[in-house]
């Protein structure tokens, strides 16, 4: 399975492993972070599963959408790297994804 490199906001890092076809989200939020309100549920429309993905792996995420990039502009976190997690689905291709929990808005 591949594994997703959490980092809470605290600075706490922790390795889990995600079932490739879940999102980021949903593998973050069935791992016990609390931090990741993530409240629509996945459906692109509230921003509170933003977090930054390890630049290390810019070139290998999916890229924004229409949506996506307009949701993060309500965020006072953005930033180059900034994802909602809801929006990634992890994959082989993505083992060893780390991500950190962006701060709450
Ligand atoms: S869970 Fe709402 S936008 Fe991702």
């Amino acid at each position: 399975m591949p594994k997703l490199v959490v980092v809470n906001r605290a600075g706490e890092e922790k390795t889990i492993e995600a079932k490739a076809g879940v999102s980021v989200m949903e593998a973050i939020r069935d791992n016990g972070f609390d931090e990741l309100l993530a409240l629509c549920g996945g459906c692109c429309s509230c921003a509170t599963c933003h977090v930054y993905v390890d630049p290390d792996f810019a070139g290998a995420v999916t890229p924004l959408s229409e949506d996506e990039n307009d949701l993060l502009d309500s965020t006072d976190h953005r930033t180059e790297m900034s994802r909602l997690s809801c929006q990634l689905e992890m994959s082989a291709a993505l083992d060893g994804l780390k991500i950190t929990i962006a701060p709450e808005d």
